[in-house]
């Protein structure tokens, strides 16, 4: 789901560099020199400065995507709306890709355009609503914000990027000054992972860009820039500039519009020439380990410049660097699609709600649990049976057990893969012995707040329904117990999970639709 993604997203970016780097800098060893960056790193000369900014904005006037945050920010006359419409925009775009959010966005809206119509939804309408688009705490935070706005602040969300800061949960440095200059035009930089990579290469910022050296320098740079008329604008031409020319990949820097004050693409051609000077025997050894004379005069203790070593096939992409990923964890989890036949004559499945708090928070999951150890497949479904048992009150015989396959799931940080079993149930009353566990019908489910990860599985266990279907048709296997599902007989009937009020109807498609990224809360 990279948009270029928010601040610390651009993993994939990283990952594929040919240059691997440690995790630990070299520069840490340096004397630091971070209070005040030299000359090169800044911008120094204010009419640059005028210039860059004048650049920038008419290559924006002329190239901006229509977007709706953007046409409400231009056009709400009312400031408490503004600003709430911009701080869901903001909230939304975190880790997560324009064109994805851009549906959400709309749909959101529709339902609860003021901050007090938020306040009135039900965290479960919100999980809803928020259900594919990852990071699930985002929305939690939305919520828990407008209630405070509504409760504390007497529905007026806060003016002044500080007080954003202050007030609104889930609200963090960059998110505040994007609200502050895009709703409110504040006069303030704002440093997201587009605006890193962007301002990294227009000063030749190589030092690891999560240090605290280069964030500080990279906010400093940020609020030189911006243009104090139209700071919202502005800072919105930054993060443009980075999601569709100054890209982590394949970057477009003869269509960039301040390409003459980036230091990175004038390196990339000093170094071209002097390899070529090299080649032609032109250039002594010792002149070309000479730094240009536009270099940071101070590179060996410099806490911007890069640690690593010029890699001249990466271009400008030397620029950002970021520390080496941790892999991420590998898990299993064994997870089973429980079915009965429905009351209504609509097949049901048995969902259980994750706790509040920690991994995809409040989201209704199918039953199951993490694979831990060496335990043998007979091991791992009987426990899965004793889970289930704790669930239903009833014991399940291992036999029931279908193995339907398995379903790769990536989070931020977790390789999941789900060992997907299925067991259809022939008692229509089944009863569940816990209160975080509730029958849904298909209608019900695909409304749900599930993760994208609940969505993959049911697939799986439609793909393989199908199959059965197929093969029954064809009369070459006896007819599985589990009920057709009617989808167009589902269609009048509306069961709903308890708490919630209203629910938005998805159409099959964009259920199944996925979303690249889902993660973590
Ligand atoms: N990413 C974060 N904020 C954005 C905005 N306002 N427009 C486009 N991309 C963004």
């Amino acid at each position: 789901m990279n948009k270029g993604k928010g601040v610390g997203l651009e993993m994939s970016e990283t990952a594929k560099r040919k240059r691997k780097r440690s995790t630990t800098s070299v520069k840490e060893e340096k004397t630091s020199s971070a209070a005040s960056p030299c000359t090169y790193h800044t911008f120094s000369d204010p009419a640059h400065v005028v210039l860059l900014r004048s650049q920038l904005l008419n290559w924006y006037d002329k190239e901006k995507r229509e977007l709706p945050w953007r046409t409400v920010a231009e056009t709400e006359p009312d400031v408490n709306i503004r600003t709430y419409a911009v701080w869901v925009s903001e909230i939304m775009l975190q880790q997560t890709q324009v064109a994805t959010v851009r549906d959400y966005y709309n749909r959101w809206m529709k339902r609860w355009p003021t901050v007090q119509d938020l306040a009135d939804a039900t965290l479960e309408e919100v999980n809803q609503m928020w259900a594919g688009l990852g990071y699930y705490s985002r929305g939690k935070r939305l919520h828990e914000g407008a209630l405070k706005v509504v409760t504390e602040l007497r529905g007026q969300m806060p003016q002044t990027v500080d007080s954003l800061l202050k007030q609104l949960p889930g609200v963090g440095r960059y998110t505040a000054a994007a609200v502050g200059s895009i709703a409110l035009g504040q006069v303030t930089g704002a440093v997201d992972g587009n605006v890193i990579r962007v301002l990294c290469r227009l000063r030749a910022i190589g030092a690891d860009s999560t240090s605290a050296a280069v964030t500080e320098a990279l906010w400093g740079l940020a609020n030189t820039l911006v243009d104090p008329e139209r700071p919202g604008d502005f800072n919105q031409a930054m993060m443009e500039l980075g999601a569709r020319v100054c890209t982590p990949k394949g970057p477009l820097c003869s269509q960039c519009p301040v390409q003459p004050h980036c230091h990175a693409f004038r390196k990339v051609h000093v170094k071209q020439e002097q390899n070529s000077k090299k080649l032609l025997g032109k250039l002594s050894r010792k002149a070309s380990a000479l730094p240009d004379i536009e270099d940071c005069m101070s590179s060996e203790t410099c806490q911007l410049c890069p640690s690593e070593p010029w890699v001249d096939e990466l271009g400008v992409q030397n620029f950002p660097s970021k520390p080496a990923k941790k892999p991420p964890r590998v898990e299993r989890t064994l997870t089973c699609v429980v079915a009965r036949p429905g009351q209504q004559g609509e097949e049901e499945y048995l969902l259980r709600q994750r706790p509040n708090k920690g991994l995809l928070a409040g989201l209704w999951e199918f039953p199951g649990l993490l694979v831990e150890g060496e335990n043998s497949e007979v091991q791992q479904k009987r426990a899965l049976c004793a889970e289930l048992r704790t669930i239903l009150g009833t014991h399940l015989t291992e036999s029931l057990f279908q193995y339907v396959g398995e379903v790769v799931h990536i989070f931020s940080h977790i390789h999941q893969t789900y060992v997907v079993h299925s067991v259809c149930l022939k008692d229509s009353d089944t009863q569940t012995q816990t209160g975080n566990a509730q029958w849904l019908t298909r209608s019900a489910l695909q409304e749900a707040a599930v993760s994208t990860g609940v969505k993959k599985i049911l697939k799986l266990y439609d793909s393989m329904e199908n199959k059965e279907e197929q093969t029954s048709k064809d009369g070459k296997k006896q007819k599985n117990t589990r009920i057709k599902n009617d989808q167009t007989a589902q269609k009048s009937k509306k069961i709903k999970l308890s708490g919630a009020k209203s629910s938005r109807q998805l159409s099959l498609s964009s259920f199944f639709k996925t979303v690249k990224e889902e993660s973590s809360s």
